[in-house]
């Protein structure tokens, strides 16, 4: 089978990167950059990545990060330097998007990745040789294959490395030399042969604080990194905002079909960070689960119950539908988890039942869900 057959065309692909996705906003700015103040290697100006990030509503840009834009502005001036951008956080607080959509701005490409597991190698990172290809003609330039790396570092273009704490020590330490000399020996080619870094490249790294203490980075790799710590949403309309914005985009054209009701957005928004948080509203004290309750859970929460409204309902999401949803989202394996959320049902949403039919609805089924 031909390799064409094997590829998805862009068309049928379920999710397109993000300079495809944003195409008609990044050419946009395209247009109305000036020529005189992009840096190096740079596709736009800082100023106008930071606006395809926050969003330009006079442009028709959108905003594609909440909470944050000082977070931006830093990231963006971490990359114009010789340092890397490393975004930690918990999971789902959108690091990988950042770096997506930073990598689409700058580099016009998101798609020269790194995935960290604890399996990445050596060769992942620099490059790898065509066996075959080796054998006929020695070590050419034919024969090598680049790793991610080595492409952003030949194209001038930034990299994404996912995860950069799975990986083995000995493999982020492979970095270091990679990330002080920004070059690439390549030893079987003759003593001297090395290939530089076109300006433009550099590396946003992204690691959970969750896998943290698997493989600590060593001091060294931190040096060559400017750390950014992202958190979970804690605006509540901010939220809302977001999950309504996804949900619009995951649905498309059953988003004319399905009623998703501020209120029950606003229901399920509540409960995650109240969980999140170890409090609710009114002071009372909870237990947060282990379980992850990010934003990016919310929107699959919202997602699936539309669904459920869609096909099995009357095409008016409810509580109900959200609180079936939450139980695989936010049950995995984890008793202690239940008893958690259980003790949030009896005296936090049994209450708020009595004055909402929202959450009367959501308090109904969970009850037959948590006992
Ligand atoms: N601050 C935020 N701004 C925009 N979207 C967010 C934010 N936090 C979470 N999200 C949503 O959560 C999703 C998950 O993010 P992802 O980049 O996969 O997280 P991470 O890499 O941190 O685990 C994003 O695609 C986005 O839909
Ligand atoms: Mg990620």
């Amino acid at each position: 089978m031909g390799a064409e057959a094997i590829m998805v065309k862009n068309a049928q692909a379920i999710r397109l990167s993000a300079e495809q996705r944003y195409a008609d906003e990044l050419n946009t700015l395209l247009e109305l950059d000036n020529a005189n103040n992009k840096p190096q290697g740079w596709n736009l100006s800082p100023k106008l990545v930071r606006q395809f990030i926050l969003g330009n509503k006079e442009l028709g840009i959108s905003r594609k990060f909440f909470g944050d834009d000082p977070l931006v502005d830093r990231a963006i001036v971490s990359l114009l330097g010789k340092q890397g951008l490393m975004l930690v956080g918990k999971p789902g607080t959108a690091k990988s998007m950042l770096s997506e959509l930073l990598a689409a701005a700058i580099s016009g490409d998101s798609n020269l990745t790194i995935q960290g597991t604890a399996g990445t190698s050596e060769d992942h990172i620099r490059y790898a040789w065509n066996y075959a290809l080796l054998l006929a003609e020695g070590p050419t330039e034919r024969a090598l294959i680049g790793s991610p790396i080595y492409h952003g570092m030949q194209q001038g273009k930034i990299v994404r490395f996912e995860e950069i704490t799975r990986c083995p020590p000995e493999i982020q330490d492979v970095l270091v030399s990679l990330m002080s000399e920004k070059q690439m020996m390549i030893p079987e080619m003759g003593q001297s042969v090395k290939m530089s870094a076109k300006p433009g490249f550099n590396l946003i790294a992204t690691a959970n604080l969750h896998d943290r203490g698997v493989h600590e980075m060593s001091a060294a790799l931190k040096r060559r990194f400017n750390f950014e710590t992202i958190n979970p949403i804690t605006d509540k309309n901010f939220e809302i905002e977001l999950i309504q914005t996804q949900l619009n985009q995951e649905l498309g054209e059953l988003k004319s079909q399905v009623i998703v009701p501020i209120d029950v957005i606003e229901l399920l928004v509540t409960t995650f960070q109240e969980l999140r948080q170890g409090q609710t509203q009114n002071g009372t004290h909870l237990k947060v689960p282990d379980a992850v309750m990010s934003t990016a859970e919310a929107v699959n929460i919202v997602y699936a119950s539309a669904l459920d409204a869609y096909y099995f309902g009357d095409g008016t999401l409810n509580g109900g539908q959200i609180a079936k949803q939450l139980i695989g989202v936010v049950l995995k394996d984890n008793a202690d988890d239940i008893k958690r959320i259980q003790f949030y049902m009896d005296n936090v949403v049994r209450e708020r039942a009595k004055h909402s039919s929202q959450w009367h609805s959501f308090y109904q089924v969970s009850k037959h869900f948590w006992k």
